[in-house]
C-alpha cells in the first residue's frame, strides 16, 4: 500500500528542479498528478515521465500569477483525477527577476493556491498544502563578491519567502479545523536550474557548499521527500511549520 494511492495532486513549477522531483515522488507513491507550469514543454515532459514509469498523470499550462488560472489549475485536477488532496505550491523565481515579478510569483502565487486550494479542500472534508518557502524565509541572505545577487535580488526573493511562512502560519491557524494542513519548505541551496549561474561564477559553488554545515548542496528529491513526508498522514498533526531542509544551513 503505497501512502497516496487513490490521491491526487496539483503541483506548480513542475517542469523543472525541486517541482519535477515532487511530482516524480509523489506519482511514485500512487499519487495522480497534475503537472503545471508556464513552461509547456518541461510540464509536458514531466507528465511524459510519470506516465512512463506507469503512474497517473496530465499536463497543464499555468502562470500561477493569475488568481483565477490557479483555481481553472486546482479544479482541473478534481475533473481529471476526482479529488484535490495536494497541492504544492512550488513554483518560483529568483530574485535576479526583480521586485514585481519576484513578489507576484513567490509571494502572490502561493497566496493564490492557498486561497482557492484551502477553500476547495476544506469543502471536500481536507487537504494538505506544502509551500516552497526557503532559508531565505527564515533569515536575510548573505553574499560574497562575484556571488552577490543583484541589488534588488536579496530583498525581493528575502520578503518574498517570509511572505510565504507568514501566509503558511496565517492559513494554517484558518484552516486547522477543517481538516486542512499548510506547511512550508524552506530549502538551503540546491543543485537546480535556478541555482546554476550562481554555481558556475568562478569560486560560486565553493562559496554557497560553505554557508551549509553539512559541505554541500541539496538534491531536488531530498526536498521531494520531506514535500511528500509533510503532505502524506505520516504528518496527520503537523500543520504551520516552516521545515528547514538545508544542511544545517540555519542551524549557524
Ligand atoms: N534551488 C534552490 O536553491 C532553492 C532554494 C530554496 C527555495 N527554492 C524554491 O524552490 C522552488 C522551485 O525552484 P527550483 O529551484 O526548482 O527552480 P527551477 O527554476 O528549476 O524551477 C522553477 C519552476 O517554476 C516555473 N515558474 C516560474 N514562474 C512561473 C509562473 N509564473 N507560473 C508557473 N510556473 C512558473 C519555472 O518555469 C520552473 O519550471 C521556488 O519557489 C524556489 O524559490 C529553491
Amino acid at each position: 500500500m503505497n501512502r497516496y494511492d487513490g490521491m491526487s495532486a496539483l503541483v506548480t513549477g513542475a517542469a523543472s528542479g525541486i517541482g519535477r522531483a515532487m511530482a516524480l515522488r509523489l506519482a511514485d507513491e500512487g499519487c495522480a498528478v497534475l503537472c503545471a507550469d508556464i513552461d509547456q514543454e518541461g510540464t509536458e515532459s514531466t507528465a511524459a515521465e510519470v506516465l512512463e514509469h506507469g503512474g497517473k498523470s496530465a499536463a497543464v499550462v499555468l502562470n500561477v500569477t493569475d488568481s483565477d488560472a490557479v483555481k481553472d489549475a486546482l479544479e482541473r485536477t478534481v475533473s481529471e483525477f476526482g479529488s484535490i488532496d495536494v497541492l504544492m505550491n512550488n513554483a518560483g523565481v529568483g530574485g535576479g527577476a526583480g521586485w514585481d515579478q519576484t513578489i507576484a510569483v513567490n509571494l502572490s502565487g502561493v497566496y493564490y493556491g492557498l486561497l482557492h486550494g484551502c477553500k476547495m479542500m476544506a469543502e471536500r472534508g481536507g487537504g494538505a498544502i506544502v509551500n516552497t518557502a526557503s532559508v531565505a524565509g527564515l533569515n536575510g541572505l548573505i553574499g560574497s563578491q562575484g556571488v552577490t545577487a543583484p541589488s534588488d535580488g536579496p530583498g525581493a526573493y528575502t520578503a518574498a519567502k517570509h511572505g510565504v511562512v507568514g501566509l503558511t502560519r496565517q492559513f494554517a491557524v484558518t484552516y486547522g479545523k477543517q481538516n486542512v494542513r499548510v506547511n512550508a519548505l524552506c530549502p538551503g541551496y540546491i543543485f537546480t536550474p535556478m541555482t546554476a549561474g550562481m554555481r558556475d561564477r568562478e569560486g560560486g559553488q565553493q562559496f554557497l557548499e560553505s554557508l551549509h554545515p553539512m559541505g554541500r548542496l541539496g538534491e531536488p528529491e531530498e526536498i521531494a521527500s520531506a514535500a511528500a513526508f509533510l503532505a502524506s498522514t505520516d504528518a496527520s498533526f503537523v500543520t504551520g511549520v516552516a521545515l528547514p531542509i538545508d544542511g544545517g544551513y540555519t542551524a549557524r
